[in-house]
């Protein structure tokens, strides 16, 4: 069976297909990838121990199928066009083959450096090319990458890299973000205080920030690349992997303090991501592909690296930001390369819509032919903008539904064959058995209705484990609802059966398509030393999605609030990163909880809202007084 589908007839026939026989269709799928060992037995899981294994003892290496198997027909097309982040600097075009040569040193590299199969590497950088090839040159040797996107701060890094164990970290001494100059190295160093068992520093040169080098454990990248070329550039081996080695680890936020290491393995992410890839963007030979998600994110790990090189697509990278210079930077990217398919968050094009439409004037746009959205619910609003403006009504938009954990798109259209609503994700990919439940596990029938969404059935790309804990892997997704996957968002199945994702249902906050965890930004906030306690609670923002407001009890402090709440943003900063900021910040004296000391986030949540009125059942409150206060004070 190709991969592809071609028409709505041939979804439906191929969903039922998958959801009847899916190890047979997985299979089929699976034979569209290069193996060097096919697998004894497709599909072997048991949810309740949160276990899934695909393609057993089959052996593969991603970036042979990544890179090696195009090079015969596509050796001399452009794998990586990355455009930097000051539009008068020179962009950089890099070829199938030349990725090739490049994975392959930087993989030598690496391993003149001590980095074997099954070692973690940690990798802070810009978005530049040499990110992209130290993901697959991890990969190409069998590394497991746990890439930290370069927002974060020195703190959140030193945490992933305690974590995972890294060794070895490879960052850069700078990175540009419109006019910021973001000190990557810097962050390192302070990270690496904590992390005395990091043994090699490794640095590459971009901005020529000044750096410092540490003596015996930080070396540049280009002094080590030379030396691989002294060698004579040695071809670096695809080491062999089992389906079930482990690819990378990505951290993401939930309910609990402390973020999650989510795994995925090799051989059910490449057959996922690339089926996934090739079906919602319905990609077509020599088209470019233009995804803005930084490769920090698992937008950037799946579309952007590995779901667009799996098919030999060409993968537009963006150094800098949407608004820099001005705001018509995206349509000047797209003009300039003729994107075909345009990949970004609702965030980004609530942002830009507000410009107005000047930005836009002079850009040619009509090379675009599919549109995508991904990370959050987008708003009529936004979607029609989009639609009317970008896609000048000619591109079916994709509304891609999926997490972290998921690998890839879960619930999405596929490009021009379904039929989309606005602010719907539409229907499943095959192989994907959504259901809803209520509050008691059970299943909802039928259409109409709205629930809990869960995943009954494995899919190629799903999470194998939180890193070093597999218990909290249980705990956190395949205990709420028994035999079932969940999702931690709420979600509404209408009268034609296709979904629509209303939003998480647990104490997370997606601040412009990032997770955050309210108890996270809680710890942060209570680090600073005249706070109390605090309650953060998410909050419409016209931008944004959701933006950050925070209760905070203060102690006997002696500065003016302003000033406190500079400080606690500062504070925010430090522990976390910029990203999880509060918006908002009310100071006051008690926090309404229950008798048994849990703080009632319910009523919190609906002040941030703006309502005052209908706050539900106050009667269960040890102190109902302090609901007064803080509807007198809500900003
Ligand atoms: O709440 C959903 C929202 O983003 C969450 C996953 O976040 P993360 O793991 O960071 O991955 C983001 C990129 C895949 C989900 O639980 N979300 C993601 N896509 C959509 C969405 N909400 C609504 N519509 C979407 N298309």
């Amino acid at each position: 069976m190709s991969l592809r589908i071609h028409s709505f007839e041939e979804y439906t026939q191929v969903y039922k297909k998958s959801v009847d026989q899916p190890e047979a269709f997985w299979a089929e799928i699976a034979d569209n990838f290069l193996w060097q060992k096919k697998w004894d037995q497709v599909l072997d899981w048991d949810f309740r121990k949160a276990d899934t294994k695909w393609f057993s003892n089959a052996k593969l290496n991603i970036t042979e199928n990544c890179i090696d198997r195009h090079l015969e027909k596509l050796g001399h097309q452009s794998a990586i066009i990355w455009e930097p982040n000051d539009p008068e600097q020179h962009h950089r075009k890099i070829t199938y083959k030349e990725l090739h040569a490049k994975v392959s040193q930087v993989g030598t590299m690496l391993k003149n450096n001590g980095v074997k199969k099954g070692d973690r590497v940690c990798i802070y950088m810009p978005m530049v090319p040499e990110l992209a090839i130290a993901v697959l040159a991890c990969a190409r040797i069998g590394a497991i990458h746990s890439v930290v996107f370069g927002g974060f701060s020195a703190q959140s890094i030193a945490d992933r890299i305690q974590d995972a164990q890294c060794e070895v970290v490879i960052t850069a001494d700078g990175g540009f973000r419109g006019t910021k100059d973001v000190p990557l190295k810097n962050v390192i160093d302070e990270a690496l205080v904590q992390c005395p068992f990091v043994r090699r520093v490794i640095v590459l040169t971009r901005s020529r920030t000044p750096v410092s080098m540490i003596k015996g454990r930080d070396c540049w990248w280009e002094d080590e690349i030379k030396k691989v070329e002294i060698m004579g550039n040695p071809e670096c081996v695809a080491e062999p992997m089992d389906s079930e080695d482990e690819l990378f680890i990505l951290y993401t936020s939930g309910s609990t303090g402390k973020p999650k290491g989510v795994v995925h393995t090799c051989g059910g992410y490449m057959v996922y991501t690339g089926y996934t890839f090739a079906n919602v963007f319905q990609y077509e030979p020599g088209e470019v592909f233009f995804c803005t998600a930084d490769i920090g994110w698992i937008t950037g790990h799946s579309y952007l690296v590995y779901g667009a090189l799996l098919q030999g697509a060409t993968t537009l990278m963006f150094e800098g930001v949407p608004n820099w210079p001005d705001a018509g930077r995206f349509w000047d990217i797209v003009d300039k390369y003729k994107v075909n398919i345009l990949y970004t968050a609702p965030t980004a094009i609530r942002s830009l819509m507000g410009f107005g439409d000047e930005p836009l004037e002079g850009k040619d746009l009509s090379s675009l032919t599919k549109l995508g959205s991904v990370g959050e619910p987008i708003n009529e609003e936004a979607w029609n903008w989009y639609n009317e403006k970008i896609g000048k009504r000619k591109c079916p938009i994709v509304d891609t539904w999926w997490q972290t954990e998921t690998g890839g798109i879960m619930i999405s259209p596929l490009a021009g064959l379904t039929p989309t609503k606005p602010g719907y994700a539409t229907l499943p990919l095959p192989g994907i058995q959504p259901c809803l439940v209520d509050e008691n596990g059970n299943e909802i029938e039928g259409n109409g209705v709205s629930g809990n969404l869960c995943i009954k059935f494995p899919w190629p790309g799903i999470i194998r484990t939180t890193y070093g804990d597999h218990e909290r892997c249980r705990t956190t997704y395949f205990s709420t609802y028994d035999n079932k996957y969940f999702t931690g968002d709420g979600c509404l199945r209408d009268e034609d059966g296709y979904y629509r994702i209303t939003g998480r249902v647990d104490d997370v906050i997606n601040v412009s398509g990032h997770r955050i965890g309210t108890a996270e930004v809680e710890n942060a906030i209570n680090m600073h030393a005249d706070v109390i306690e605090s309650a953060v609670v998410g909050y419409p923002h016209n931008i944004k999605g959701q933006g950050i407001y925070a209760y905070v009890i203060l102690g006997s402090s002696l500065h003016d609030h302003d000033l406190t709440r500079r400080d606690i943003l500062q504070t925010v900063t430090r522990i976390i990163g910029a990203i999880a900021k509060p918006d908002k910040i009310q100071f006051v004296s008690g926090l309404p909880k229950t008798r048994s000391g849990k703080i009632m986030r319910r009523i919190l949540r609906k002040v941030a809202e703006g309502e005052t009125e209908n706050l539900g059942d106050t009667s269960t409150l040890l102190d109902p007084a302090v609901v007064d206060e803080i509807k007198a004070g809500a900003l």
